[in-house]
């Protein structure tokens, strides 16, 4: 039970990076150099020729495996080398590659470990995609990227099965010592042989590992997390520009190396937290005008852009219903909701709204198409200058309720809508905040009864309510010359 609790508050699963004391750092670098450069197997059988940086190595791989609580009945092999580079970044799964050659069978390492010799801008990344996620593309937004950034007297330990790397922040030439461990279990991997070393050392080692548990969390979205770098990242661009672009371009990039380790990952409820946040500021009236002081220079300036396409217009219609109406609508929908099986949360895909559709309200929806959509038709049609014999048809028809209660909705972030034209009836006044935000500044507050109408093309957001409960009749319309309803 506790083995389980320690691995779920893991950021990525054995994942762990590591304080360093005990050992003298320059001693081990100076060893470091005098190393062959290629993958070597650690001869266990002599701890007593091991030289400073084989006892470094055989000392790190016991505590880590003891941490690990492996099972020392079986057998390990260790196997090591150095690295020195730190071009454009590359990402790679290890495996027993001489066994693979022959056989197409994948044996990988129990764990490898990486301790950094030198500081550098070039972090290790470590995914949680295994070799299975990556053939079969099964990763989610559930994995998360950790970028560890080197810094001497430290070092990570990780899962072999995961795909891992390392990335060059800033093309930065920085030297990048580095020297590295993975140990096999009841493996030895094929065609390598023993270090010959340089001699016993009489140095004592004292080592001592401390985990480091400071690790800063940033989330992304899931499609960045998903598409962008699991995808393309893995598969087409691997020197690493989009997951630069990808998951580095909320940050910068100079206030990264202020990390030790960098955690993304996807977390919906932090995600709508923020959006929410975002939009929130909007309703303060102060911040209005200083937004528009700052833009107002822009806004002149710009008068200039022109944007050839007639859906881009909005326009407000107060008093299209009366307010009598509209109490009627909230009732209808009301006793819909009782009766059946409360409002609806999952009817849009990719930007859901606590809602009812009209459809299925047979009084509201006679009332709509029989008083509502001929007036709507004529008014559509003058506002775009569009052939008289055009035909408007609700397209989706719903009513959305956005509560200030725990739990419920209440906003919607960023969208643009299905549709070509969108229009909302606000149905009632009992409520403070909310508002239809576009993403050119301008917020509209319809009152009780009045009919806004845009372009479903314009992106915009529903601004978060403060108390009460704000309904609204939504529809968006499609434009035809043939009578179509749903
Ligand atoms: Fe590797
Ligand atoms: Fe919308």
């Amino acid at each position: 039970m506790y083995m389980e609790q320690e691995q779920e508050q893991e950021p990525i699963s054995s994942f762990s990076s590591w304080d360093i004391s005990g050992i003298n750092h320059e001693k081990l670098r100076a060893d470091v150099a005098n190393i062959y450069d290629g993958v070597m197997l650690l001869n266990t059988e002599h701890p007593d020729r091991f030289s400073y940086a084989e006892s470094f190595v055989y000392e790190c791989a016991m505590k880590h495996m003891n941490a690990r609580n492996m099972d020392m009945s079986k057998s390990y092999c260790i196997e090591f080398w150095t690295k020195n580079d730190s071009n454009k970044g590359s990402v790679h799964i290890d495996k027993d590659e001489n066994h693979f050659e022959q056989t197409l069978e994948y044996i990988y390492p129990a764990f490898s470990c990486v301790t950094y010799l030198t500081n550098s801008n070039v972090p290790t990344i470590v995914t949680d995609i295994t070799n299975d996620q990556y053939i079969y593309k099964t990763f989610s937004n559930k994995n998360k990227v950790l970028l560890n950034m080197p810094k001497v007297g430290t070092q990570i330990t990780f899962d072999g099965r995961f795909y891992h790397g390392y990335l060059n922040l800033d093309d930065s030439a920085d030297e990048r010592l580095l020297i590295v461990f993975n140990v096999w279990e009841n493996h030895v991997p094929l065609c390598r042989t023993f270090y010959a070393g340089t001699g016993p050392c009489d140095t004592k080692i004292e080592l001592c590992l401390n985990k480091n548990t400071e690790i800063e969390t940033k989330y992304v979205s899931p499609d960045t997390i998903c598409r962008k770098v699991f995808n393309n990242f893995l598969y087409y661009d691997r020197d690493s520009t989009l997951l630069k672009t990808g998951l580095l371009k909320h940050m910068d990039v100079c206030s990264l190396h202020t990390y030790k380790t960098l955690l993304f990952e996807y977390d919906e409820m932090k995600m709508v937290r923020e959006k929410k946040c975002e939009l929130e500021v909007l309703l303060s009236p102060d911040m209005c005008e200083e937004r528009l002081e700052k833009q107002l220079e822009h806004i002149v300036v710009d008068k200039e852009t022109h944007v050839h396409n007639r859906f881009f217009q909005r326009a407000r219609f107060p008093n299209f219903i009366s307010k009598e109406r509209c109490n009627w609508i909230i009732n209808e929908s009301e006793k819909y909701a009782q009766d059946n099986e409360g409002w609806e949360t999952k009817r849009h895909v990719r930007y859901p709204t606590t809602d009812l559709p009209v459809k299925k309200i047979p009084s509201i929806f006679n009332f709509l198409v029989h008083h509502i959509l001929f007036e709507l038709n004529n008014l559509i049609i003058e506002m775009h200058c569009l052939p008289k014999a055009a035909i408007i048809d609700f397209k989706d028809l719903f009513v959305v309720k956005y509560e200030a209660v725990q739990g419920k909705q209440d906003f919607l972030e960023m969208h643009t809508d299905g549709g070509v034209v969108s229009g909302q009836i606000v149905l009632n006044d009992l409520f403070e905040g909310g508002g239809t935000y576009f993403d050119d500044g301008i917020i509209v507050k319809p009152k009780c009864g009045e009919l806004l109408l845009h372009g479903s093309c314009m992106r915009h957001a529903g601004l978060p309510i403060i108390s009460g409960s704000r309904y609204i009749l939504v529809f968006f319309v499609a434009i035809s010359f043939k009578r179509n309803i749903f």
